[in-house]
């Protein structure tokens, strides 16, 4: 009777350790729209495309799906460097500014999917308050960007950092990440590049908001 409480007992105690900062939930495995990703490719100039006329490009089924969660899609990213197939993005923390308004805020949650094949891993790190280089040398047309990064250094990562958990992105699982404490993607593309599409809601849900949100679509992780 013993041993089955204890291991009741690690079970909990390891979900708590991980999971902290991604869930994946059960929604389309595609987001797009047929034909768009032929058009998100021909817009591709840089690592982060951001797209504001999400109808153009999303599957009506998955906008609808969101709305009912009250959840109205304020962006869209479309990530992967234009031909890299070995890619770190920097450490940083997510912002967004809207219109009118001067400070940044902390972006706090985006629903992600990687839609090439490819090794992706999530990153979240401690940067035990690292020198933040502040908005505006990184400014774009768009009312939403990826702001605030916590170390330039050539993508050197400092001894100090501390890596506090991992996420094997999985090509079609959508998820949900936390995006704005430090964070990187580090991937390797089985095809010529990687692609991931990522969203951004106009009511800004904490992380434990979202959590909330998103808990029916939840997809139980073996731990
Ligand atoms: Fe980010």
């Amino acid at each position: 009777m013993f041993i089955i409480a204890e291991f009741v007992f690690t079970v909990n105690l390891k979900i708590n350790i991980y999971m902290q900062h991604y869930r994946e939930v059960n929604l389309l495995s595609n987001p797009l729209k047929p034909g768009a990703l032929e058009e998100l490719e021909s817009l591709k100039n840089n690592y982060s495309t951001q797209i504001m006329d999400v109808r153009k490009y999303l599957n009506p089924k998955l906008i609808y799906e969101l709305m009912r969660l009250k959840l109205d899609i304020k962006g869209m990213s479309y990530f992967g460097a234009p031909r890299e197939k070995n890619y770190r993005t920097l450490i940083h923390a997510d912002l967004e500014k809207h219109p009118g308004e001067d400070d940044f805020k902390i972006s706090h949650v985006v629903l992600n999917w990687d839609i090439t094949p490819g090794t992706s891993t999530f990153e979240w790190w401690d940067t035990k308050h690292a020198k933040v280089i502040h908005p505006g040398e990184n400014s774009g047309p768009l009312t939403y960007r990826v702001l605030e990064y916590v170390e330039r250094d050539n993508r050197v990562i400092p001894d100090y950092f501390e890596l506090l958990e991992t996420y094997d992105i999985k090509m079609g699982q959508p998820f949900i990440a936390r995006s704005g404490i430090p964070h990187s993607v580090h991937y390797v593309a089985e095809t010529d590049y990687r692609r991931c599409v990522s969203l951004r809601f106009r009511s800004n849900p904490t992380w434990d908001e979202a959590l909330e949100i998103f808990k029916p679509y939840f997809i139980p992780s073996v731990v």
